[in-house]
């Protein structure tokens, strides 16, 4: 019997006659042939997931297998691409079917004809195992993309590489004595991590430019961390940002849009993106992943594994990859909604009770590793992924499962963004638990004061917000003076180096030494003020708002405007210490 379609319930297919197949095999289905994924079998039925619009579809038309599952094409060409949930490039769809995503095309993630210059890097006659880079190719401007032998393919000599030129990536560049052909490109299950030789201790931080993040909750290279935030806290801003501003090389968007525009407003801003370390595009070392809302909710449960896949192929080259996704809660509900349409049992609301292990399985796949190949490089992937929970309640499942795997909490706080407090990131409530890991990196890296500085500031926050609730229950006169002190200290951390805007021009990212600077001009004003007070001087003479002004403005300053405002303002600190009791 040949295979034939027997019901079509939205988004997934089933089919007869498919005894035989495999699990997540991929499928060509209906007369447009529309590609389908089983995702379970019964008997000789077949339950398909359809990534793409099934309206058209009639009960009776052909199923045609593959025999492979869900694949990505890893090789040159994939930087400065948008992409949809399947790895199909959005320009070439776009081309093909007006504004329309055009049904059952199989458009090609690498272009077949386009010529990249190849570089060798290894000899005739060489040993090479997987993972070994046997050539480059200069990708973009700014990156170069390393050749090397696919993890399935056998050990062996080189018997014969392409000399330096142009070549697509359907030339075959290099033979092994065992046979092997290996181009510029190959292809992986999406569904499958790719293989690393081992995982590293995450003991370095993603320097993000950002200070509440780099000086408080630093995620670990390699690490991930979960930003919840209800609708306008400013998930997708911080996820920009980070795209801009992280010290890595490759950054992976991985959009599931929320609003209707979104992943248009996506689509149109990130190749306007200046990249700050390279100049030139920001897509230069950039992919998009983008599901639009008009897009079927199977190929928004794909996007991810196609995103991490492909950030997992940049890391075997030897490079830090940052995987963005905005929103997870987004793919979770596509979880949701196939989950019903296959009649399982519904675990918490509504979402199906494998979503923790799904999640885990795809967080699990970050890391900071030793790659493949006979060399000693490393290579990351770091995850942040966006989730966003109705009404801004953390306790809904996505966010309580997301917070179960992941090793930081960036809390994003609704009455935080209604103050326009931006980065409205809560810092009683993130956490991170990459720290201790970590410190001595920012002892030798940084300085030696960055666990002092940090432990003191932390102090003085938890302080003022009991400070706070005191003032908000019975007024502000109910304090002592050292507490005002605190206070004043407090909004310092709080608007003068926790504030940051994404949209100043300098501020916008602040490098870890600047970091430290402004920290250390705060403190030391505690500190002044703390002894002044002490000494005797009145509390009105040492609270002085123009100086309190003046150090917020630090962080908005130039490096060199930096350097000579903060002389200045330390020694009006020092000066608040120049007070010779009175004695009556
Ligand atoms: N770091 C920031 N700096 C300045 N403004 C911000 C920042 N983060 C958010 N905003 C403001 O908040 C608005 C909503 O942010 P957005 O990222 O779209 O929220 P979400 O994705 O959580 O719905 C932005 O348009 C911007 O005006
Ligand atoms: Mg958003």
């Amino acid at each position: 019997m040949k295979p034939y379609i027997a019901r079509i319930s939205g988004v997934l297919i089933i089919a007869k006659g498919m005894r035989g197949s495999r699990m997540n095999e991929i499928v060509r289905v209906g007369k447009e042939g529309l590609v389908g994924e089983i995702i379970r079998l019964r008997g000789d039925e077949a339950f398909i997931q359809v990534y793409e619009d099934t309206s058209g579809l009639f009960v009776g038309e052909p199923v045609e297998r593959t025999g492979e599952p869900l694949m990505v094409e890893l090789g040159p060409g994939m930087l400065t691409i948008a992409y949809d949930g399947v790895q199909r490039p959005l320009e070439l769809l776009k081309a093909s079917a007006g504004d329309f995503v055009s049904r059952g095309l199989s458009a090609h993630a690498l272009s077949r004809d386009k010529k990249w210059h190849f570089v060798p890097k290894l000899e005739k006659g060489i040993e090479v195992v997987p993972g070994d880079i046997i050539g480059e190719v200069q990708e973009t401007q700014s990156i170069v993309h390393k050749i090397m032998i696919p993890p399935d393919v056998k050990e062996g000599k080189i018997k014969s590489i392409a000399k330096e030129g142009d070549y697509t990536i359907e030339d075959i560049i290099c033979e092994l004595d065992n046979g092997s052909k290996i181009k510029m490109y190959h292809k992986w299950p999406v569904r499958f991590p790719r293989p690393y030789k081992k995982k590293m201790e995450p003991t370095r931080p993603l320097i993000t430019g950002q200070r509440i993040l780099d000086f408080f909750f630093p995620v670990a290279l390699g690490g991930n961390s979960a930003l919840p935030g209800g609708f306008g806290t400013g998930k997708t801003v911080l996820e920009q940002t980070l795209a801009k501003y992280a010290l890595v090389e490759i950054v992976i968007y991985i959009g599931c849009g929320e609003r209707g525009n979104e992943m248009a407003d996506v689509l149109t801003e990130f190749p306007h993106l200046e990249d700050p370390f390279h100049g030139g595009p920001l897509m230069n070392r950039t992919i998009l992943v983008v599901n639009t809302s008009n897009m079927p909710v199977a190929a928004r449960e794909a996007s991810i594994y196609v995103g991490i896949t492909m950030a997992e192929y940049y890391r075997d080259m030897g490079y830090n990859v940052l995987l963005l996704a905005d929103s997870t809660s987004r793919w979770a509900e596509a979880l949701r909604e196939i989950s019903s349409r296959l009649e399982e049992m519904p675990g918490e609301e509504g979402f199906p009770p494998y979503l923790a292990a799904k999640l885990s399985e795809f967080y699990e796949r970050t890391g900071r590793i030793k790659c493949l190949g006979k060399d000693d490089r490393e290579g990351s992937v770091t995850a942040i992924g966006a989730v966003s929970p109705p009404g801004g309640d953390f306790s809904e499942p996505v966010t309580q499962n997301t917070l179960r795997i992941t090793g930081a909490l960036w809390a994003l706080d609704t009455s935080l963004a209604h103050r326009r407090h931006y980065p409205a990131i809560n810092w009683l409530r993130s956490y991170t638990l990459y720290y201790g890991l970590m410190e001595d990196w920012y002892r030798e890296n940084v300085s030696k004061e960055w666990p002092e500085l940090r432990r003191k500031a932390s102090e003085i926050l938890q302080k003022d917000a009991e400070l706070q609730e005191i003032v908000q229950l019975v007024g502000p006169d109910a304090l002592e003076e050292p507490e005002r002190i605190l206070l004043e200290t407090g909004k310092l951390i709080r608007e003068g180096f926790l504030a940051q805007s994404a949209f100043h021009e300098i501020d916008a990212s602040c490098p870890v030494e600047k970091q430290e600077k402004i920290m250390k001009t705060i403190l030391k004003y505690h500190e002044s003020a703390v002894e002044s007070l002490k000494k005797g001087r009145p509390l009105e003479e040492i609270l002085n708002p123009e100086l309190v002004e003046r150090i917020i403005r630090l962080k908005e300053l130039s490096p060199e405007d930096f350097e000579t405002e903060k002389k200045e303002v330390e020694k009006e600190i020092e000066s608040l210490k120049e007070f010779e009791e009175v004695k009556g």
